[in-house]
């Protein structure tokens, strides 16, 4: 069997993603990786062959994966190339987003081989209104080995070609009442015109302009000579600035936060199917 070369592509502007695509490339035990973060890089175009092994890690906005992640890898191609799609959700719900991401390979030339969602701090989470703290934890980066350990034991048994259905892997478990709960008060907030805040706030009294937000800002959405000025047609709400100013200046008040962090709140757990 070809020694695995192991590409691994990951979006994560809060770094929830990469921590666990690092974790199953660590537990492929491959010596042989590549590892291309598009978190701030506008494109990438590449091209796959088949002895390769592409391993994609997104988180979902909204129930698919994240717009910008998809644009982002719009230009890459395989050629019968196995895949690995891993989407990272905030405890809700990942909805459409793997079935999304894995058709999204597949129209690319490559082929899921095994795919996985796994759970990430919620970007909204606070202090105030925590949503998945900390995650992925120690327990979730073990999961990530495992699952990384799976994967080279596929392919080391030559079994590659064989594919997998990313819609049969297991749904989180949510009761149906809250989930009722969840779309009606979204509902009656799009009917009542609940305003939603369109980008971060910056509190001018704490930020001392040290740019820290510019630096990770994925769609350079900051202004680099004022960082207390946001283009909120560029900001995708990533809270990436938020969690990262090490003032504490920025603050992304979404009605979103307590809700999640109120109905949210039950532990849910990692799946891979392979
Ligand atoms: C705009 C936006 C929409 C989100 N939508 C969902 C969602 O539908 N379901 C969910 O469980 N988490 C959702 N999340 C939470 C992220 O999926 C989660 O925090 C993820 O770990 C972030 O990944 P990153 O750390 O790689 O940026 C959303 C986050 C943002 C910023
Ligand atoms: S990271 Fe925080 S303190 Fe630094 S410029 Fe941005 S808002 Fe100001
Ligand atoms: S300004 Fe918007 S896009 Fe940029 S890091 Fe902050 S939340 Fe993300």
């Amino acid at each position: 069997m070809k020694k695995m070369e192991l590409h691994i592509l990951t979006f994560s502007p809060t770094g929830t993603s990469r921590r666990v695509a690092e974790g199953i490339a660590k537990g492929t035990g491959g010596q042989d990786m590549h590892f291309t973060d598009i978190t701030r890089q506008t494109s990438v175009s590449l091209n796959f062959n088949s002895d390769q092994l592409l391993l994609v890690c997104v988180p979902v906005y909204g129930g698919h994966v994240a717009p910008t992640a998809m644009q982002r890898l719009d230009a890459i191609r395989g050629n019968d190339t196995p895949a690995v799609p891993v989407v990272v959700y905030g405890n809700r719900h990942y909805e459409q987003a793997l079935e999304e991401l894995s058709s999204f390979l597949t129209e690319r030339g490559f082929r899921t081989m095994a795919a996985a969602t796994f759970i990430g701090e919620h970007s909204y989470s606070t202090e105030q209104t925590p949503i998945a703290v900390g995650r992925p934890d120690a327990a979730d980066i073990l999961f990530a080995e495992q699952f990384g350990q799976e994967i080279a034991k596929k392919w080391n048994e030559g079994r590659i070609a064989e594919t997998i259905d990313a819609s049969a892997i297991e749904q989180p478990h949510q009761d149906a009442g809250t989930m009722m709960h969840f779309k009606q008060t979204v509902m009656t907030w799009m009917q009542s015109g609940v305003p939603m805040p369109v980008s971060p706030l910056a509190d001018t009294s704490l930020c001392n302009a040290c740019g820290t937000c510019a630096d990770l800002c994925p769609t350079s959405a900051i202004s680099r000579s004022n960082p207390q000025e946001t283009d909120a047609s560029l900001c995708i709400k990533c809270c990436a600035c938020v969690k990262g100013c090490p003032a504490n200046a920025r603050t992304y008040p979404t009605p979103f936060a307590p809700l999640l962090a109120e109905i949210f709140s039950l532990r849910k757990e990692n799946k891979y199917l392979i």
